[in-house]
């Protein structure tokens, strides 16, 4: 089983994939992760955004992907084929809704992103006022990072809302993070259930 979480900076989204993982684990071998992830380009891309005030929207774009095909196969790829359930923290969804913000077009995201295996569960978190991430933003970081202002967040979430018609084939549900991190994994783990 292979379930990815995805959505905005201060949804909470890290601490409920966290607890979810922890959860299925109960019953189930899990391994959690995360994208960027740890291969050459996931370093390259921490590098640029902790570096680089405007970081170049092409390169971070082949970059993500280039991440993205190493991590499903080097990591994802295998464990799903040993039965181990992943839960992947940020996935293709990601990409296609930061680097559009970046100027990217959404179809050649969706393109890009072509071909990659795709998760039988998809979980996006989200909030109805931007207010609620700005908020958990700004009580754990001194300043905002790339991608946290709060004309970048309504956009992030307006582009975050249009992922099930742009993947109208995927098992994608939309979360109500402006809770806890428990009642978002609430709702994740019914949804898992029926
Ligand atoms: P991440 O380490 O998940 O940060 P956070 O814990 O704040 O979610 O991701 C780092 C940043 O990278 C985040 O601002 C979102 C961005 N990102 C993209 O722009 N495109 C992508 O494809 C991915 C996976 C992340």
């Amino acid at each position: 089983m292979f379930i990815t979480i995805d959505g905005p900076d201060g949804a909470g989204k890290t601490t409920a994939a966290q607890k979810l993982a922890s959860s299925l684990s109960e019953k189930n071998e899990i391994f959690y992760t995360s994208q960027p992830s740890n291969s050459k380009y996931g370093a390259e891309i921490r590098r640029l955004l902790a570096n680089t005030p405007s970081p170049d929207p092409r390169k971070m774009t082949g970059l993500f992907i280039a991440d993205r095909a190493e991590h499903i196969k080097s990591e994802i790829k295998p464990r799903l084929d040993r039965g181990i359930w992943v839960v992947c923290d940020r996935y293709k969804y990601s990409t296609i809704v930061y680097q559009q913000i970046q100027g990217i077009s959404k179809q050649s995201l969706i393109e890009g992103n072509q071909g990659f295996l795709i998760p039988d569960v998809v979980f996006i978190l989200t909030v109805s006022r931007v207010e609620q991430l700005l908020n958990r933003i700004q009580s754990r970081e001194k300043s905002l990072e790339l991608f946290e202002t709060r004309e970048i967040m309504e956009k992030t979430l307006m582009l975050y809302a249009q992922m099930p018609e742009c993947f109208p084939d995927e098992n994608i549900h939309m979360i109500d993070a402006g809770g806890s991190a428990d009642i978002s994994v609430k709702q994740m783990l019914a949804k898992l259930n029926t």
